[in-house]
C-alpha cells in the first residue's frame, strides 16, 4: 500500500529559481535561506520517497482570471516548466504518474471534492521551485509528481477548513492506493507576504511564528479563520498558507518536526521551511 511518510513546506517565489540557476547558494543574501535545505536532503536520502504530491497555486499559467478553478489536479505523464520571466534556462520536465493521479481523483471526487482534472498541465514557480529546492537531482532520481492546484489568486478562495478537509481526503486517497509507494506531500508558498496595494511589502513575523508552531500539533487553530481574516494577518499573498493547511490535513494525527527554518525577507516574502515526519 502507499504511505504518506511526511510533509514539507517551503516558499516558492520565482527569484529562488533564478538564484538556483545562478548557483547563488553562498551569496550573503541567499545563504541563510539555502542553508535551511541540506538537513531535509539528508532525510529525503534516508526515506527515499517515490512520489511527491505538490500543493501549490497556479500563478496564471494554466488558468488566468477568466477561468479559475478552485481545485485542479494533474494526471499527465510529465509536467514541463513554462514559467514567466528571469530568463532562467529550461529545466528538465518532471515525471508524472497518471495511474496514481487517477486513483486520487476517483477518491477525491467520490468524497465530494470536485476537481478540474488536467491530462496536460504546465507548471510554474509554485511547483518547480519547491521541487528543485528539495530534490536538486530530481531528474536522476526519477521521482514521480502530482501537481495539486488550489486557487489563492482570485477571490473567493477556499476557506482554511475546506482546504484542511481536502487534505484529510487526500491523505486517505493516498493510503488507499494498492501499490507500494512512499509519498511526501508538499505545502508550498507563504508565509506572510503582500505583493501589491497599500500594504505591499507587508510581513507579520508574529503570525508566521504562530503558523510554524500551531500547524504541527494544533492545525485546528486556523480552521475557523475566514479568508479576509487570514489576509489581514498574513497579507494578500500570505493567504497561500491554505496550501500548508491542505498538506497538514494529508498527514496523520501526530507529526514530528525533523527540521525547520524561518528567514525574512526573501524577495518580498517570509520564507518558512518545515520538514514533518508522519508518526501515523
Ligand atoms: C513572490 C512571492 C510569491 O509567492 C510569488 O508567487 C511571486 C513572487 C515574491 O516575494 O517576490
Ligand atoms: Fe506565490
Amino acid at each position: 500500500m502507499a504511505r504518506v511518510i511526511g510533509g514539507l513546506t517551503t516558499s516558492h517565489i520565482p527569484a529562488i529559481g533564478n538564484a538556483i540557476a545562478k548557483k547563488m547558494f553562498q551569496d550573503p543574501y541567499w545563504k541563510p535561506f539555502f542553508d535551511g535545505y541540506p538537513p531535509v536532503w539528508k532525510w529525503l536520502e534516508e526515506v527515499k520517497p517515490d512520489i511527491a504530491v505538490v500543493i501549490y497555486n497556479d500563478h496564471g499559467l494554466n488558468f488566468f482570471l477568466d477561468k479559475q478553478p478552485t481545485f485542479a489536479i494533474g494526471a499527465a505523464p510529465e509536467y514541463r516548466n513554462e514559467d514567466e520571466g528571469w530568463g532562467i534556462p529550461t529545466i528538465a520536465p518532471f515525471k508524472g504518474d497518471p495511474e496514481f493521479s487517477w486513483h486520487l481523483i476517483n477518491h477525491l471526487v467520490a468524497d465530494e471534492f470536485d476537481l478540474v482534472t488536467c491530462q496536460e498541465m504546465a507548471v510554474d514557480h509554485g511547483f518547480t521551485v519547491p521541487m528543485q529546492l528539495f530534490w536538486p537531482n530530481y531528474e536522476d532520481l526519477g521521482i514521480r509528481t502530482v501537481p495539486l492546484v488550489i486557487n489563492t489568486v482570485q477571490h473567493p478562495l477556499p476557506s482554511p477548513r475546506r482546504c484542511y478537509k481536502l487534505g484529510l481526503s487526500l491523505g486517505k486517497a493516498i493510503e488507499s492506493y494498492p501499490e507500494d509507494a512512499k509519498v511526501v506531500v508538499l505545502g508550498t508558498g507563504g508565509l506572510s507576504h503582500q505583493l501589491d496595494g497599500k500594504r505591499a511589502g507587508f510581513i507579520n513575523k508574529q503570525f508566521d511564528m504562530l503558523c510554524m508552531e500551531k500547524i504541527v500539533d494544533e492545525p485546528g487553530y486556523f480552521l475557523d479563520m475566514t479568508i479576509p481574516e487570514l489576509v489581514r494577518e498574513a497579507g494578500a499573498q500570505g493567504a497561500e498558507f491554505i496550501l500548508w493547511l491542505t498538506m497538514r490535513g494529508a498527514l496523520g494525527g501526530n507529526v514530528k518536526v525533523l527540521h525547520s527554518n524561518y528567514h525574512i525577507p526573501i524577495s518580498n516574502t517570509a520564507s518558512g521551511l518545515l520538514c514533518l515526519e508522519n508518526a501515523a
